[in-house]
């Protein structure tokens, strides 16, 4: 189990998961781009698909594929655990055991309100009164026990003080529950709160690792107001970032290579009940760029199912260029014939299953309603139709939009190049000269030091090693860290000696400050990539020169202090010892 990392590593190139955040090109034996953490125009990040390592030379940040996605999404090490396992298809068993012993977080506080908030809401959903007849309301909406169970639904009795009173005994503070959204005061300044949720169906909404983080909660009356109400922005909640029913689907969305986006709690449910359990709803929200990113993690390939009305129409286009900016292919569910997926589904089990696999790529279906809409035989209507259309072919890269040209120019009958004419223009004002990023890899200098260098171009080319073996020492080397490596080096090279070829790498030092060499490597292979062997020699012997020079520099350093030192004490013995070293140095 501890070796779910391991596991997780061994299954994931490193590559591929920074590629689907940054364009990467390959270098030799390692990928470079621009840095995803800080802004730079000559890219000095580098990527080693061979020791599963990132680093950027220009801000320092590196680490392996937990690192990143710990940095990318802003996320904890339990979660990157539970996000990169979900990417490859492992199961999580035991999650807590990453997670943080010590300290109580501001967070756990939140995640504790909304915990117990949502045993309250469901006791009171199967044991209250109220709650029962909640309950009948769910079970004509199509919902059985299972599904209402899976999903936690609840009941939010209509009380004023229930939920706040319970919650503050359980000592959960007044501000966690004002933050939270689930308490409101009065007045400003006034001590006494209430409770905001009332008389209302509860959908807990959970977060990635499946605590609950947040509420949606249904009217249950004709005149209440609004429809819909939602958990206020707090420290674990925060609606562009969630997506309802997603800790559920994840499995699924993942088996199936594709995500069904909805936008109500009860689109989700229904299908979820019926088999479809790939699903999620934006719920409450527009759909973001942080929710596509959350579906890409698992897969490019969404089908859109929304309302079909206009108003769910003009939400799905919106949706589509919001997951074309993130990469990730549309299609949309057509021929809906009841308003949503919920209605959908109650009427006919089986059927929407049909509809997914037969939804339209959203292009295709967008140049087919728009074409139906208006007179194409006239130049007006030909206009409206490019004006409307010409958006959507702004962001696809050429092959998709020479496809959807044909077709829209077919449907048009007019010339293909009369499209692409139409768009060029379109474009011309927006676009700006393509930057070809430069192919050296700006690895800053001065970034390490000659011994530093040294010891990395052994590393990387042992061959190097052999040829100035008897040209240096342990006292070349300053810090112990150096020495220790060296000598490890020379160890291993003394004990092959004839036959050496290579380095061991699990030998106890190296493998002690792999971290540190991993980083020392990149930037050697990276500044030294176009180096023949004789050239690396000749390198090698540069900085041999300059260590010894160093080190001479030092030495002198010392002697001098020394001599001061000698002339306090009035120690001639030492003194003449010094000053002869002194010249023996200088003269060199
Ligand atoms: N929504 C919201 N606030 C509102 C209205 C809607 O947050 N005032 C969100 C909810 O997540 C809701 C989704 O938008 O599920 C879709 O809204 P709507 O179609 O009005 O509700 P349904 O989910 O279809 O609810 P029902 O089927 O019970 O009418
Ligand atoms: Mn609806």
């Amino acid at each position: 189990m501890a070796d779910i990392v391991d596991d997780i590593k061994s299954r994931l190139s490193i590559s591929d998961l920074v590629g689907q955040y940054v364009q990467l090109k390959k270098n030799g034996r390692n990928f470079k781009g621009l840095c995803p953490f800080h802004g730079e125009k000559t890219p000095s990040f580098i990527v080693s698909p061979e020791k599963q390592i990132f680093h950027c030379f220009g801000c320092s940040k590196g680490g392996d594929v937990f690192t990143f996605i710990q940095e990318i999404e802003g996320i904890s090490f339990p979660e990157a655990i539970q996000v990169l396992a979900d990417k490859v298809g492992l199961k999580v068993e035991d999650l807590s055991k990453f997670q943080k012993k010590e300290g109580k977080s501001e967070k756990d506080e939140y995640y504790k309100a909304h915990e117990l908030a949502a045993e309250f809401f469901e006791k009171e959903l199967h044991k209250s009164k109220d709650g029962k007849k909640v309950l009948d309301y769910l079970k004509k909406r199509g919902l059985n026990e299972e599904t209402i169970e899976e999903f936690r639904l609840g009941y939010a009795p209509d009380s004023f003080e229930e939920l706040y009173t319970m919650l503050l005994k359980k000592g959960i503070s007044k501000n966690v529950l004002l933050r939270s959204g689930l308490a409101a005061q009065r007045n400003i300044g006034e001590d006494k709160i209430y409770d905001k949720f009332r008389g209302r169906l509860m959908f807990p909404i959970f977060d990635y690792l499946g605590k609950v983080c947040g509420f949606g909660g249904r009217a249950l009356k004709a005149d209440q107001e609004p429809k819909y109400l939602n958990s206020s922005e707090n420290p674990i909640y925060s609606k562009g970032k969630v997506l309802y029913g997603f800790y559920h689907s994840k499995k699924f969305i993942k088996e199936e290579d594709k995500a069904i986006v909805v936008e109500g709690y009860f689109d989700v449910l229904l299908p979820y009940q019926n088999g479809v359990k790939n699903i999620v709803a934006s719920s409450g929200t527009a759909f973001t760029p942080d929710q596509a990113r959350l579906i890409k993690r698992l897969t490019e390939n969404v089908v859109t199912a929304f309302d079909s009305d206009d108003a769910g129409f003009e939400a799905t286009k919106r949706t589509y260029f919001i997951l074309a900016g993130e990469g990730v292919n549309m299609k949309t569910v057509t021929g809906l014939s009841a308003k949503d997926p919920a209605d959908y589904v109650l009427e006919n089990r089986e059927g929407f299953r049909n509809l997914i696999n037969e939804a339209k790529n959203f292009v295709s279906f967008f140049i087919e309603k728009l074409v139906a809409n208006v007179d194409t035989t006239q130049i007006d209507g030909r206009n409206k139709v490019i004006a409307e259309i010409l958006p959507v072919y702004k962001e696809m890269p050429a092959i998709t939009k020479d496809f959807y040209i044909r077709e829209l120019a077919a449907k048009l009958k007019v010339q293909e190049q009369f499209v692409y004419d139409e768009i060029e223009n379109f474009k011309l004002p927006t676009s700006h000269p393509a930057r070809e990023a430069s192919t050296a890899v700006a690895v800053g200098n001065g970034k390490f030091e000659v011994r530093e260098l040294l010891l990395g171009l052994f590393l990387e080319y042992p061959s190097t090693y052999k040829e100035i073996a008897d040209l240096i020492s342990e006292a070349d080397f300053e810090s112990d860290w150096q020495k220790a490596i060296y000598n490890d080096l020379t160890d291993q090279y003394n004990s092959a000696r004839n036959d050496f070829e290579r380095w061991d790498n699990d030998s106890k030092v190296l493998a002690q400050e792999r971290e540190k060499l991993n980083v020392l490597s990149l930037y050697v292979q990276e500044q030294y990539r176009l180096f023949s062997e004789d050239a690396l020699t000749v390198e090698v012997g540069k900085l041999i020169d300059k260590m010894k020079k160093d080190r001479v520099a030092r030495r002198l350093k010392q002697i001098e202090n020394g001599i001061k030192e000698a002339e306090d004490e009035a120690d001639k013995e030492k003194l003449i010892r010094l000053l002869t070293e002194q010249q023996t140095l200088l003269s060199k």
